[in-house]
């Protein structure tokens, strides 16, 4: 089997309820972090890490995505004309080479298991990475890029991006019942998908990003519905560890939960702020915010005082 990680699934056929209505005729995975939609910031991620191959798991009202992947000639041919080189290069430079971003469609949204299932004849017998672009990695070094050198490592095992999470928390995520704590890298004995935080068996959680074995997709086969009524990625991993050991690996860096408002908006500001020329206008202009909220009950104190 070949070792080395060549491919990366990304499931893209999620609703996205969480931004209606931003996200009634747009995919949730197209939604700008400053200047680059979501799926764009984990295909850079992925091209960071050594990734060929680009699988998108889409669903219906998801053609942006395709399409973003695509030329767009209308607009290359006027660049070009008005001699835009540097916009022209934003649009097109970075594609990937033609056969290298592979779209498939699941028809009905059942589940993240599910979804990495529908890539298995693409995957073949290979191991593999499933990132999701909902999760948002800033680092010292690309979060992928982090986990192929674990990778390296520990061949053969699925890895998982892990971080901490308070306990309250625990019904929003994949978590690791943990066997042996080595510091940045732990080894589970079992995986809970989205437990309540009485029976969580640790605060360790899954944070969108994966390498799994391709026999994975096996267990996926039998890995009936789980949480919420959906066939479970986390699932099939914990059915796994009797053959396959997972491990979660503790990445530097910081995840953003774009899948939530504040969370969109926080990945927002911190990414502006690592952009020159961007991060000082920006600066500006949350200090002026966060002053007038400051000063946002002065009026009204002073008119009691004046009482
Ligand atoms: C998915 C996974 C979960 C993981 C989470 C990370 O859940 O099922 O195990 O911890 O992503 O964001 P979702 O957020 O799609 O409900």
């Amino acid at each position: 089997m070949n070792q080395q990680v060549r491919k990366v699934v990304f499931p893209v056929g999620g609703l996205g309820t969480r931004f209606l209505p931003a996200t009634k005729s747009m995919p949730k995975e197209m939604l700008p972090v400053v200047d680059k939609p979501l799926i764009h910031h984990a295909f850079e991620e992925a091209l960071a890490a050594g990734i060929e191959q680009f699988i998108f798991i889409t669903g219906r009202n998801k053609d942006a995505i395709n399409n973003h992947f695509d030329h767009a000639y209308e607009l290359q041919s006027l660049l070009n004309e008005i001699g835009r080189e540097k916009e022209l290069a934003y649009t097109r430079d970075w594609m990937p080479a033609p056969g290298n971003a592979i779209f498939i469609r699941q028809q009905e949204p059942l589940g993240l298991g599910h979804a990495v299932w529908c890539a298995r004849h693409v995957v073949g017998n290979e191991p593999f990475a499933v990132m999701l672009a909902d999760d948002l990695v800033l680092g010292p070094r690309p979060c992928l890029a982090q986990m192929m050198e674990v990778y390296a490592e520990k061949p053969g095992c699925n890895l998982l991006g892990v971080e901490e999470i308070p306990l309250e928390r625990s019904v929003r995520y994949g978590i690791l019942d943990i066997a042996e704590d080595y510091g940045k890298l732990v080894r589970a004995s079992g995986l809970v998908e989205k437990p309540k935080p009485e029976v969580a068996p640790s605060t360790t959680a899954i944070m969108g990003r994966y390498i799994l074995q391709p026999g994975i997709f096996r267990h996926l086969e039998e890995t009936g519905k789980g949480s919420g009524g959906e066939i479970q990625l986390t699932d099939a991993i914990n059915r796994m560890t009797a053959e396959t050991p997972a491990y979660g690996f503790r990445f530097d860096g910081k995840r953003f939960d774009c899948g939530e408002r504040a969370g969109f908006i926080e990945a927002n500001v911190a990414y502006a702020l690592k952009v020159p020329g961007l991060r000082e206008q920006v600066l500006e202009k949350l200090r002026a915010m966060l002053d007038a909220e400051d000063h946002a009950g002065d009026t009204e104190r002073q008119a009691l005082l004046a009482r």
